[in-house]
C-alpha cells in the first residue's frame, strides 16, 4: 500500500483537485493500485486555518507519503501578509524540506490543440521538449537576502544567486539521464542544451563549465549544447523543435518554463514533476490558482489530471496507468471537449465545457 498526499491550495486549486482524485481513484481502481489518498492544508487556506502557509503537520504528512499531488496556491487575499508567511513561501518551503531540486516540465503539444496556440501550427506541430528546472537553490533561495535600508535613508532589496559544482552536477545527471531514456524512446539523438548567463554571471559561468566536465566525462553520447538565457526565450519562439531537453536553474528555468507552456496553447496544459534524490515526488500543475477564475468552473483540470499520470509514471512506475490516462486526455481531445483556455473560437465542432465536465470526460474514457 501507497499513500499520496493531496494539497488542493488556494484559487483553482480545489476544483482542479476534485477532477484529478477522481481520476486517480479510477485508476486506482482499474490497475488494482492499492494507493490510498490522504488531503492536507498548504497556501493561503492554511494561512487562515493556522496561521503557516506550510504547517507542520502537513509537513509531517508529506514526509511520510510516497507522493504529493498539489493544485496550486496564492491569491490577492494573501499579498498584503507578510513575506515570510505568503502562500507561495509554503510552496517554497515543500520543495525545499523534501529535497525536491529537479523539477521536470514536459511542453509536449496535443496534436488536437494546434490551433489554440498563438504560434504557427507548423512552428509547434510535433513539439516535446523537456525543461529540466533546479528548483531548491539558485536565487529563490540564496542568502543573503531582504530589503535594507542604507546610510542615505533610501531602501535596497537585494538577492543572491548561487550554485555549488555537486547541486549543478546532481540536476546534470537528471537531464543527461532524462536525454539518454527519450533518446531510446524516440530514436532521435539525445541532447541536452544548458541554459545560462555565462556571458555576465559568474554563477552561471561555473554551471558551464560543470555541464562540459560531465558531458566529457560521463555522457559522451549526449549532444550537448550551450545557450543563453534571453536567447533561448527568443529561441524558444523561433524553432522550439530544435531542442529536446533543457536544462536550467531556477530562476531561467521558472521563466523558459512559462514560456514553453504557452507553446502548447495554453499553460492549463503542462504537468510537472518535482523530485528528489531517491525519486519520490511531488506532481503539480504548472499554473498557478488563477483568482480570477476561482470557483466558476472555467478552469482546466488537464494539467493536474496528467500531473497524476506522471506521478504513476515516475513515483510508482506504473506506466500502464499513466499511459492510460494520457490516452484518455487525448481522447476527449479528439470528441472536441474544450476547456475555455484551449478553445479556438474559429475552429467548428467544438464543445466548450467547464472544469467539471472535463474532468468527468477523462474519466468516462478511462472506464
Ligand atoms: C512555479 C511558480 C512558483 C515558482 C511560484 C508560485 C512560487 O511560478 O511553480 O513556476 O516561482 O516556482
Ligand atoms: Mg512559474
Amino acid at each position: 500500500m501507497a499513500t499520496i498526499l493531496t494539497l488542493a491550495g488556494d484559487g483553482i486549486g480545489p476544483e482542479i483537485m476534485t477532477q484529478a482524485i477522481d481520476v486517480l481513484q479510477a485508476v486506482n481502481k482499474k490497475f488494482a493500485l492499492d494507493l490510498t489518498l490522504e488531503s492536507g492544508l498548504i497556501g493561503g487556506v492554511a494561512f487562515d486555518a493556522t496561521g503557516e502557509p506550510l504547517p507542520e503537520e502537513t509537513l509531517q504528512r508529506a514526509r511520510a507519503a510516497d507522493a504529493v499531488l498539489l493544485g496550486a496556491v496564492g491569491g490577492p487575499k494573501w499579498d498584503a501578509i507578510e513575506r515570510s508567511k505568503r502562500p507561495e513561501r509554503g510552496l517554497l518551503k515543500i520543495r525545499s524540506e523534501l529535497g525536491l531540486f529537479a523539477n521536470l516540465r514536459v511542453a509536449k503539444l496535443y496534436p488536437q490543440l494546434a490551433n489554440a496556440s498563438s504560434i504557427k501550427p507548423e512552428i509547434i506541430k510535433g513539439l516535446d521538449l523537456l525543461i529540466v528546472r533546479e528548483l531548491t537553490g539558485g536565487i529563490y533561495f540564496g542568502e543573503p537576502r531582504g530589503i535594507r535600508t542604507l546610510e542615505n535613508g533610501e531602501q535596497q532589496g537585494y538577492n543572491t544567486m548561487v550554485y555549488s559544482t555537486s547541486e549543478i552536477q546532481r540536476i546534470g545527471k537528471v537531464a543527461f539521464e532524462l536525454a539518454q531514456t527519450r533518446a531510446k524512446a524516440s530514436g532521435n539523438p539525445a541532447k541536452v542544451c544548458s541554459v545560462d548567463k555565462a556571458n555576465v554571471l559568474e554563477v552561471t559561468e561555473l554551471w558551464k563549465q560543470t555541464m562540459i566536465a560531465m558531458q566529457e566525462q560521463d555522457y559522451s553520447d549526449v549532444s550537448l549544447s550551450h545557450m543563453y538565457a534571453d536567447n533561448a526565450c527568443m529561441q524558444l519562439i523561433r524553432d522550439p523543435k530544435q531542442f529536446d531537453v533543457m536544462v536550467t536553474g531556477n530562476l531561467f528555468g521558472d521563466i523558459l518554463s512559462d514560456e514553453a507552456a504557452m507553446l502548447t496553447g495554453s499553460i492549463g496544459m503542462l504537468p510537472s514533476a518535482s523530485l528528489d534524490e531517491q525519486g519520490k515526488g511531488m506532481y503539480e500543475p504548472c499554473h498557478g490558482s488563477a483568482p480570477d477564475i476561482a470557483g466558476q468552473d472555467k478552469a482546466n483540470p488537464l494539467a493536474t489530471i496528467l500531473s497524476v499520470a506522471m506521478m504513476l509514471r515516475y513515483t510508482f512506475k506504473h506506466e500502464e496507468s499513466a499511459q492510460a490516462i494520457e490516452q484518455a486526455v487525448s481522447d476527449v481531445l479528439d470528441d472536441g471537449l474544450r476547456t475555455l483556455d484551449i478553445l479556438d473560437k474559429s475552429e467548428a465542432g467544438l464543445i466548450q465545457v467547464g472544469c467539471k465536465q472535463m474532468g468527468e470526460a477523462v474519466l468516462a474514457k478511462l472506464q
